[in-house]
């Protein structure tokens, strides 16, 4: 198949993006599209034929749900059995946006979307193609990452280009994703709500809606596992990951001698404490504040996953709220 790139910079070509896009969602094809947080790979959500495909396309295990992304609260009530006076609340205070709402499924949600739970993720996005195609398709488009099953979200049209090139009839250019890492996944199934999944909306800024949250444990065995994007070992580049402190350069040096790796493999990506001594191509600076960090940070690891990297070590993040959602990431890239 050939994959067809459709860039949107300008009106025109916004708008011939989006109408391409609908026409193969109602065909019931499975395209790639911009979101805030990543790219996703969408299909109409209450179709059980093509949401099987996404599930073919990155060869997802069968019991890891997918999001579904809508338009409007309304559309949102049209999944779910219950929109909550809390959902509600969510809703008002952080959608459009990185949040998805974990609630008690709809009837017409096909079973693959929910991978047989009796729960669906909702997801209101804030980008605008994904706005435009979901608002012309009228139904809810269901979107997980577009990226191969265990790898690194995209958050640039090549990098889907480079992990599903020739596998999907259409990826939509809507250049970078401005958030960078996925949403924050909140289970409000549960009194008090739960996080699923860390993200940019972190879980102050949550229960300051919610007055409660449940304390959270993200390191949950596949036994009792409510969300597989909770599985330690998830999200990660083809290079090892380890996330370090150091000092100054000696420190670091010291300590990467204690692994097995030519420095012209090891890559080293900081935020404050920045070595002057390695290759200057195996070094990227990313901003220290956490939205700038977020913004950047996957598409640093598909840089060095691309130039061959063995080692990937990164400069630990501070621990405060604003960074859990990278912490995580970083935690479950290194696992
Ligand atoms: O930002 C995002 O959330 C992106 C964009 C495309 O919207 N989507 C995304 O989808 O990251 P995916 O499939 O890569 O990750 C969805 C996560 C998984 O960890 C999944 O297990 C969890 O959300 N999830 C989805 N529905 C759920 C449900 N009903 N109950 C619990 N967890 C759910
Ligand atoms: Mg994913």
């Amino acid at each position: 198949m050939k994959t067809e790139i459709l860039p949107t910079h300008t009106k025109s070509l916004f708008n011939a993006a989006v109408k391409r896009a609908v026409e193969l969602l109602r065909a019931g094809e499975v395209v790639a599209l911009p979101t805030e947080t990543v790219y996703g790979l969408a299909a109409n959500a209450l179709d059980e034929t093509v949401v099987a495909k996404i599930f073919q396309i990155k060869g997802r295990p069968e019991h890891n749900p997918i999001i579904v992304h809508v338009i409007g609260n309304d559309m949102a009530k049209s999944c779910v059995k219950d929109f909550s006076a809390l959902a509600e609340n969510f809703s008002k205070s952080f959608w459009p946006g990185p949040l998805t709402l974990v609630l008690p499924r709809a009837n017409n949600i096909p079973n693959n979307v929910t991978a047989g739970g009796e729960t669906v993720g909702v997801r209101w996005p804030s980008h605008p193609i994904m706005q435009a195609v979901i608002r012309e398709c009228g139904f809810p488009l269901a979107a997980p990452s577009a990226n191969l099953s265990n790898q690194i979200s995209p958050t640039n049209a090549a990098h889907v280009r480079a992990q599903l090139d020739g596998k999907i009839p259409l990826i939509v250019d809507g250049g970078q994703s401005q958030v960078g890492i996925e949403s924050t996944v909140l289970d409000l199934t549960v009194s008090p709500p739960r996080i699923l999944r860390p993200g940019m909306i972190h879980a102050e800024s949550l229960a300051a809606v919610a007055g409660n949250l449940q304390p959270s444990t993200f390191n949950l065995q596949p036994s009792t596992l409510r969300s597989p994007g909770m599985l330690a070992k998830h999200y990660s580049p083809k290079a090892k990951l380890v996330i370090l402190h150091w000092s100054d350069e000696s420190e670091l040096v010291s300590q990467l001698s204690t692994f097995n790796f030519q420095l012209s493999t090891t890559h080293v990506i900081a935020h404050t404490e920045i070595p002057a001594g390695f290759p200057p191509e195996n070094v990227s600076v990313i901003p220290h504040d956490a939205e700038s960090f977020a913004r950047a940070l996957y598409g640093e690891l598909h840089r060095c996953d691309a130039a061959g990297a063995e080692l990937i070590v990164v400069e630990a993040p501070p621990e405060t709220p604003e960074w859990s959602g990278i912490a995580d990431r970083l935690r479950r890239a290194a696992a």
